[in-house]
């Protein structure tokens, strides 16, 4: 074991195309947003001592042998080390985040991720990105309950993915780069009731909603290809028709609605809600000469805040 302090991030994320139906063994593409970041520093602490995590924002701090089970820091710390077959180290887990929570950019996923990668650096032993991902999805079952696994796969990747779950996950490459203006909408949204929500109604119309997860298979499809080609004009149409499915299956809002049509009217290639709706995040694609714009009617159609992120290169 190391006496050093470590310190390991971890990226935001962005599903472009598929949520939910991805839940549903349809495919989706989610892209890294490597300028938000999870972080976790580990540093030695006085012997006896144990791990000590502190979760910064949330105000937390847990020491893990008193920890409950199901508590996600404290299920990641354990499945490190069990997975390096590890003793409880002395040290002191600090964690800190610029992501927004609740609003589907995958914070609690990135701080798993940034928390894996830093116990792992600290115990002298870096794990790979499978095996971070593998854990991190043991942790989102916590948050989520039936998560498909994209979230921990772009996150532990850090790379686009073109994810079907159950499948090993395929990485590609960003032909262009290009520009998404996030913007949250301030209402905050829980992904475990929105998956809920959205299962119970399947279950009463299993053919209507396999239909919409369907379409929204194919425009992930297609997605991937234009982000492959470069063909960004054919991506904003396909964030377009993908939000209009999201909004049939449910999980839009009338203030999510509203800023992508304000998004759009600004001059942006296309927008959708991103993660599981309800609130949380919308994203716009946009050419750099329209992004003042956009940001403008984004923040008049009541964002709370907006975030550039250029995707690729
Ligand atoms: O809201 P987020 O960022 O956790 O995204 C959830 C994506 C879903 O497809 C709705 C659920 C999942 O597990 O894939």
């Amino acid at each position: 074991m190391t006496a050093q302090v470590v310190e390991r991030t971890a990226p935001a994320k962005t599903i472009l195309c598929g949520e939910h139906s991805v839940v549903y063994g349809r495919p989706a593409i989610a892209v890294p947003v490597s300028t938000m970041r999870a972080r976790a520093s580990v540093s030695p602490s006085p012997k006896g001592s144990g791990l000590i995590i502190k979760a910064l924002d949330l105000g937390h701090e847990l020491v893990l042998r008193n920890a409950r089970q199901d508590q996600p820091l404290a299920r990641m710390a354990q499945l490190v080390l069990e997975s390096l077959g590890s003793p409880e180290p002395d040290a002191v887990m600090t964690l800190s985040s610029d992501l927004p929570v609740a609003s589907g950019m995958g914070s609690g996923t990135a701080i798993s991720v940034a928390a894996a990668r830093a116990l792992s650096a600290f115990l002298g032993s870096e794990l790979p990105p499978e095996t971070v991902s593998a854990l991190t999805y043991e942790v989102e079952k916590i948050h989520h309950g039936t998560p498909s696994g994209i979230d921990n796969t772009v996150i532990a990747f850090e790379q686009p993915v073109y994810f079907v779950r159950g499948s090993p996950p395929e990485l590609f490459r960003i032909h262009t780069p290009f520009h998404l203006l996030i913007a949250n909408s301030g209402i905050a949204a829980s992904t475990r009731d929105s998956v809920a929500e959205v299962r119970h109604r399947w279950e009463a119309a299993p053919s209507y909603y396999g239909i919409i997860f369907d379409c929204i298979g194919a425009i992930a499809q297609a997605a991937r290809a234009a982000v492959e080609q470069g063909a960004l004009q054919a991506l904003g149409v396909l964030f377009n028709e993908n939000h209009e499915l999201l909004a049939r299956m449910g999980v839009s809002l009338y203030q999510l609605d509203r800023l992508t049509s304000a998004a759009r009217a600004a001059g942006a290639l296309g927008a959708k809600l991103t993660g599981s709706g309800q609130g949380g995040n919308i994203i716009a694609l946009v050419e750099p000469d329209t992004l003042d714009d956009v940001r403008q009617a984004l923040l008049a159609a009541g964002a709370i805040a907006t975030w550039h992120a250029t995707i690729g290169g």
